[in-house]
């Protein structure tokens, strides 16, 4: 595996790629890898000839220093997974590659980035869409991975290359999950192991408001903060009933269930948690 600091080391083995006309995924991370981001990365080699993953702690997506402080950083123990994992080349820039000068970019998405997980932390999408258009433009993939259990995220990045014209095939991934159900993330080694008992109440609670019958949207979001908030140790910050493909919030069932997702984001201490389910996944069960 070549690692890559610099955007001449990445444009250099990238070249030669390109050279022989082979495709090249990437994976864009902020490290402390678990198995999710690994499913990403397979999801990434059976569709391409070369698979680059990034490593790289965005700083403008955190809108919370102390989250920055906190984020889990592991690059040794990184770089050794990644090597199992069949990833051709690792690019972990410094912040200066990345951002040789501020970025004063703002994307407008048109109300996206401020709803759910925008609402609790501002800024936290136009900070994504700085750094994963910087990655494209840096290694210019043809196809880039991103997993499903951040959905907003996702949506963001579909716009993002719809409004800058990009090539780039945007391609999700179903979450990974720890066996009782939480989706696994790189801030769950931050719990401890009271929360992270407790957390698997996240997924229990939205796989069964999915296929709760006879509640209105209404009801079924207060039903959903009762649950949570019963809980001592979490406290609930949003739950949505939204539309998969434009992440509208419905208020009601009339156009059927099959294309929804109900989307939550849970904090634990400062620790946020965030998961979703498709209504078509688990409703008719
Ligand atoms: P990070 O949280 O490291 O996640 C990297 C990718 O892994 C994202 O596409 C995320 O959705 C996916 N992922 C995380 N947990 C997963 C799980 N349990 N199952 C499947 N996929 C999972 O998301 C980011 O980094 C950053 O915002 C980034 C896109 C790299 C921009 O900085």
């Amino acid at each position: 595996m070549i690692i890559a600091r610099t955007i001449k080391q990445a444009g250099s083995f990238l070249a030669r790629i390109r050279k022989e006309k082979m495709s090249v995924g990437l994976v864009p991370t902020m490290g402390a890898l678990h198995r999710g981001h690994l499913s990403l990365i397979e999801c990434c080699r059976s569709e391409n000839a070369v698979t680059v993953v990034s490593i790289f702690v965005n700083p403008t997506q955190f809108n919370d220093p102390k989250d920055l402080k906190n984020y889990p950083r592991n690059l040794e123990k990184d770089i050794s997974r990644l090597k199992e994992s069949g990833c051709d080349m690792l690019f972990v820039p410094a912040t200066r590659t990345i951002y040789p000068r501020p970025d004063l970019r703002i994307f407008d998405f048109g109300g996206l980035e401020h709803r759910m997980e925008g609402q609790f932390r501002p800024g936290h999408f136009n900070g994504v869409a700085q750094v994963v258009s910087r990655l494209f433009d840096i290694i210019k993939p043809d196809r880039a991975y991103f997993g499903k259990k951040d959905i907003q995220q996702l949506a963001i990045i579909r716009k993002l290359t719809a409004m800058q014209n990009s090539d780039v095939e945007i391609r999700a991934c179903e979450t990974l999950r720890e066996d009782d159900g939480l989706a696994m993330s790189s801030r769950n080694v931050l719990l401890s192991a009271e929360q992270r008992e407790n957390a698997a109440i996240i997924n229990q609670t939205l796989r069964e408001a999915v296929r709760k019958r006879g509640m209105t949207v209404d009801e079924l979001k207060s039903w959903v903060a009762d649950v949570i908030n019963k809980n001592p140790l979490f406290e609930l910050e949003y739950f949505e009933i939204v539309n998969s493909s434009d992440l509208q919030p419905v208020t009601d069932w009339a156009g059927g269930e099959d294309e929804l997702v109900a989307c939550i984001a849970v904090r634990t201490s400062q620790i946020r948690l965030i998961d979703n389910v498709f209504f078509h996944n688990f409703a008719s069960l």
